[in-house]
């Protein structure tokens, strides 16, 4: 039998992030392919959001249904156990993109060749340098027109602000596009614009190879020697340390609609990327390997059947081995539980699991006992640390409608922030809850939900406000003297904590010149 090491050193567990339309659906579908957990193209669906649905979320909602089977794949390729963490397509969700990111140990960003950086990419690549994520580059769509491969990589290190290294090279774009050097592996692969054929490898002894000329033709041949002369000129040696600390980004070129270059990304990947790493608690850091199970809520996925109020908890196993049935401890309870169906999906099926290791992880159905970021442990008092809270975008006052049903809003809007739906702000000034998300969308869900699941009925009010800052000082007297001069725009969220709601970015940046003691934090967590 494989020992706990064993089951860790083979596990690679990440999330592939992209702006939408960059293709991480489709690449998704590829690694799976390979993985032989399905066996033709179109098995996974899209958990994209229409465009032409952005007015009825209900119909986002059965979409979004459809992803929690795809919400993690797990599947074998060779040794190694892999399990992709899937993100929500459309941006008003990116907080649970943000969240699943603090359960993987590595990602895959996904760019469009044309696009370049989009904005989404931008932000979720600031989540990954704040957890010092490893990140892996495939430059998507080199079967259509687009930028010079050169540029992509000065915008991907302008933009994304880390260091890239090119692990492979286009020989040409677009139409013209014949194929992609690989440079970790030095060799050849040759381009044929199908969606089902893989890749035709040309052995190659190295760079000067005459088989190159004779592949491409001499002009191509003679390019890719010089571009590859600059790369080496130009990029330091592709380091897996400075890798593994977040501190360069391997790059890599192909198709993942033709499958080109995925395999090629996928054989680099599970080489280099990390097995499950050592998670850092409020008490100290947890090594994988250690005996006793641990792991962290960090997504919970919402049953839309108002008559049965059941989710899934998805829990990431971050140390020892997780086992049906066994007592655990809800840390912050203080309960025993034992999860008699604990699922997991493997290659595309969902089914109980008897155990897990770290890196995997385990849907667990809930009736609302759990709350994002809650740990559970085999008896140790263990806080592991979730994704700070961002300043949501958007903010508005929730009024009761309902006298007679105040109890229900609250216990409905309780239970739906520990599911992480939206952010709950109290203003100190005048009692008034604010709800802060990020898109338009979840205001919808929540007054929905409130009424379907809670029988509530509420009324928004609109808030212009531009962020919500959480405040500290070494100094209490100049806090508190900050406190009472803002009193008015003063507000705390679910922990207690002081939170300053600034409502321009006028209005703070005085703030900020004004009380220089003061230091103003644009996420939960410093
Ligand atoms: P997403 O999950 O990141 O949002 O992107 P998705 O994979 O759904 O891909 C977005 C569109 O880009 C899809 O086309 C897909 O077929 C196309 N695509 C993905 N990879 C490549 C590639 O390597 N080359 C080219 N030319 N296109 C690619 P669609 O028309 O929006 O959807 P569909 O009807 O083809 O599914």
């Amino acid at each position: 039998m494989a020992s706990l090491t064993d089951e860790i050193s083979r596990r690679r567990t990440f999330a592939i992030i992209s702006h939408p339309d960059a293709g991480k659906t489709t690449l998704t579908e590829k690694l799976l392919l390979f993985g032989g957990a399905i066996h033709v193209a179109g098995a996974v669906k899209s958990n994209k959001i229409k465009k032409t649905a952005t007015s009825d979320w209900m119909e986002i909602e059965k979409q979004r249904g459809i992803s929690v089977a795809t919400s993690v794949m797990g599947f074998n390729y060779g040794d190694y156990k892999i399990n992709i963490l899937d993100t929500p397509g459309h941006q008003d969700f990116a907080e649970d993109t943000y969240r699943t990111l603090t359960a993987v140990d590595s990602v895959i960003i996904v760019v469009d060749v044309a696009k370049g950086v989009e904005q989404q990419t931008r932000k979720l690549m600031e989540v990954c340098r704040m957890r010092n994520t490893p990140v892996i580059i495939f430059v998507n769509k080199l079967d259509r027109e687009g930028r010079d491969p050169f540029d992509i990589l000065d915008e991907l290190e302008a933009e994304l602000k880390i260091a890239v290294r090119p692990l492979s090279w286009p020989i040409n774009i677009g139409a013209k596009f014949k194929g992609v050097y690989n440079i970790y592996e030095q060799s050849l692969d040759l381009f044929t614009p199908s969606k089902t054929q893989v890749t035709e490898r040309v052995e190659i002894d190295s760079v000067d190879d005459p088989r190159i000329d004779e592949a491409v033709g001499e002009k191509d041949a003679a390019k890719l020697r010089e571009d590859l002369e600059l790369i080496e000129g130009v990029y330091p040696e592709f380091s897996s340390d400075d890798y593994l600390a977040g501190k360069v980004a391997p790059v890599f070129f192909g198709s993942a609609l033709n499958t080109f270059g995925v395999k090629e990304l996928l054989d680099c990947f599970v080489k280099i990327a990390p097995s499950p790493r050592p998670v850092k608690a409020e008490e100290r850091m947890v090594e994988p390997a250690e005996e006793p199970f641990s792991g962290f809520v960090f997504k919970i996925h919402a049953n839309m059947d108002p008559n049965h109020r059941s989710c899934i908890a998805f829990v990431k196993v971050c140390s020892g081995k997780f086992e049906r049935n066994a007592p655990y401890r809800h840390v912050r309870s203080g309960k025993t539980m034992r999860f008699a169906a604990p699922t997991a999906f493997m290659a595309q099926k969902k089914s109980v699991v008897d155990e897990a290791y770290p890196g995997d992880i385990v849907g667990i159905p809930d009736t609302g006992s759990f709350k994002i970021g809650d740990t559970i442990t085999q008896g140790e008092d263990l806080h592991y640390r979730g994704l700070p809270s961002f300043s949501p975008e958007m903010f508005k006052y929730i009024e009761n409608t309902d006298p007679m049903k105040a109890k229900q809003l609250d216990k409905g809007l309780q239970q739906l922030m520990d599911e992480g739906v939206a952010q709950l702000f109290v203003n100190q000034f005048n009692g008034r809850k604010i709800v802060g998300t990020v898109g338009q969308l979840q205001f919808e869900v929540i007054q929905y939900r409130l009424l379907h699941e809670y029988g509530a009925t509420v009324r928004w009010e609109p808030l212009s406000m531009f962020k919500a800052c959480w405040i500290e000082s070494d100094d209490p007297a100049a806090l508190e003297a900050f406190k009472k001069r803002k009193h008015q725009f003063m507000a705390i969220d679910r922990e207690g904590r002081d939170v300053f709601m600034a409502d321009s970015n006028y209005v703070l940046q005085m703030a900020q010149n004004d009380f220089p003691k003061i230091r103003f934090h644009f996420t939960s967590e410093f």
